[in-house]
């Protein structure tokens, strides 16, 4: 597992890599998996998996979540400055076969490219949110609590419900990607 430096993780988190396969976690990324850490409690640790030999889970620059658990079996991507809202679930598969086969023994099925799922940079999902395979969230986003993503989610929206879908575009975009990293930088220092 590559730690970008000044990671932060209170309370212990779960993080279980298939061999061959790569989990990274960008510079100054908080991982909370204890209950008393934040406002709203977590109901479990931040669970990161990946679960297939050549699976990708990719979390940016000081992203924040609490007790998320995402699990990779192709591709997960999470953005820079993201925010993960409690208890959020992110999946880039079904674990089980659709089909009526017996699919309780069958292992999961073979990941496709259109499972990849992406979520942007500045992207805020809300708390309890499920984010399915193939879904994407747009840069800067806003995803209503206890949504079911499954979708493409355009950048700069707000968006809500299961299914999520755009209630409204975000109209003030005041992004300084220079302040935040100055702000990390002076606490590490
Ligand atoms: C989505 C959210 C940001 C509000 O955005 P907003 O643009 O101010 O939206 P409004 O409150 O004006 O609501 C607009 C519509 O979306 C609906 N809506 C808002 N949040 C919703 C949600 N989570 N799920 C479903 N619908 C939702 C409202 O009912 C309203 O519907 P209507 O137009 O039919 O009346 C907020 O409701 C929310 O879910 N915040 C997440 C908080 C959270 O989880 N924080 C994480 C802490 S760890």
């Amino acid at each position: 597992v590559r730690l970008g430096s000044g990671v932060r993780v209170l309370g212990r988190p779960i993080i279980d890599r298939a061999p061959g396969s790569r989990i990274s976690i960008g510079a100054g990324s908080l991982l909370i998996s204890r209950a008393a850490s934040t406002a709203l409690g977590v109901s479990r640790p931040v669970i990161l998996r990946t679960l297939l030999p050549n699976a990708e889970l990719s979390i940016g620059f000081d992203v924040g979540m609490s007790g998320t658990t995402i699990c990779a079996a192709h591709s997960i991507t999470i953005g820079d400055r993201a925010l993960l809202g409690a208890d959020v679930l992110v999946a880039d598969t079904d674990f089980h076969e659709v089909d009526v086969v017996p699919r309780r023994h069958l292992p999961i099925p073979t990941p496709r490219e259109a499972d990849r799922v992406v979520i942007g940079d500045d992207a805020f999902v809300g708390a309890r949110t499920i984010v399915l395979r193939g879904a994407t969230i747009g840069d800067r986003s806003v995803i209503g609590a206890g949504s079911v993503v499954t979708g493409d989610i355009p950048p700069g929206v707000v968006a809500a419900g299961n299914p999520c879908r755009v209630i409204r575009s975000i109209e003030k975009h005041v992004i300084d990607e220079g302040d935040s990293r100055a702000r990390l930088d002076a606490a590490h220092q």
